[in-house]
């Protein structure tokens, strides 16, 4: 299964983001964290912003939102023309309906599990979903430490996947870089997140090109 490399610009300069887009332009996506300070204890950056994002991005933009009423919010993101778009299981009143809506918009639909957050609820209706972004921190921040359990729900994850011959990829958003992602790759993940070790490097395209090649190698035929 391909590799895709989608970096988050929460670790970028948010005074200089069409210049720190330019940088990572051999990444498959970028990564575009969405924080309204409810769902998450922080904030960041909403639909204005999302909107010239998509304007000069050189890469589609994989939106992750961690607010409270994705019902209500999410569709505007999926009209903005972002490739796809990630809501919250625990902040979503109808994963499935809501999932349908973004699709019906033109945008890929991902629902995110925090690390306390079961995956099974979800396993059997992968069909609604083209993506599981299991969260290997607690999101809210850049530059935190991969949670080690999580990796059994990306594998009981690949497992129902290819069980059903399902088309779902399997995102990870937390903790990704050189250390981590082999074992990460391991599991199943197809999809990965990284923010402070791509634009914490001196050379985040050589960094992304690095990530790409310890994960091929560790992925899965
Ligand atoms: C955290 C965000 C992540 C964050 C990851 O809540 O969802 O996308 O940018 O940062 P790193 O890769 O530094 O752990
Ligand atoms: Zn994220």
């Amino acid at each position: 299964m391909a590799v895709l490399i989608s970096p988050s610009i929460l670790s970028a300069d948010f005074a200089n983001l069409e210049r720190d887009l330019g940088v990572i332009a051999d990444a498959d996506y970028v990564h575009v964290d969405v924080m309204d300070n409810h769902f998450v204890p922080n904030l960041t950056l909403g639909l204005p912003v999302v909107r010239r994002l998509v304007e000069v991005s050189p890469v589609p933009l994989d939106v992750h939102l961690m607010i409270e009423d994705p019902d209500r919010w999410a569709p505007a993101f999926a009209e903005a023309g972002v490739a796809s778009v990630t809501f919250h299981a625990e902040a979503a009143q109808g994963s499935v309906r809501l999932a349908r809506e973004l699709r019906a918009r033109g945008a890929r639909a991902g629902v995110a599990l925090r690390p306390a957050t079961p995956v099974e609820p979800y396993l059997d209706l992968l069909d609604e979903f083209d993506m599981i972004l299991v969260m290997t921190v607690e999101p809210g921040f850049g530059g935190q430490a991969f949670i080690e359990g999580t990796l059994a729900k990306v594998r009981r994850a690949r497992a129902a996947i290819d069980a059903a011959g399902a088309a779902t990829w399997v995102q990870v958003d937390g903790g990704v870089s050189r250390d981590t992602i082999a074992a990460i790759a391991e599991a199943g993940a197809n999809v990965f997140v990284a923010g402070s070790a791509v634009y914490g490097a001196s050379d985040p395209a050589a960094e992304i090109a690095a990530l790409r090649a310890i994960a091929d190698g560790a992925a899965r035929p």
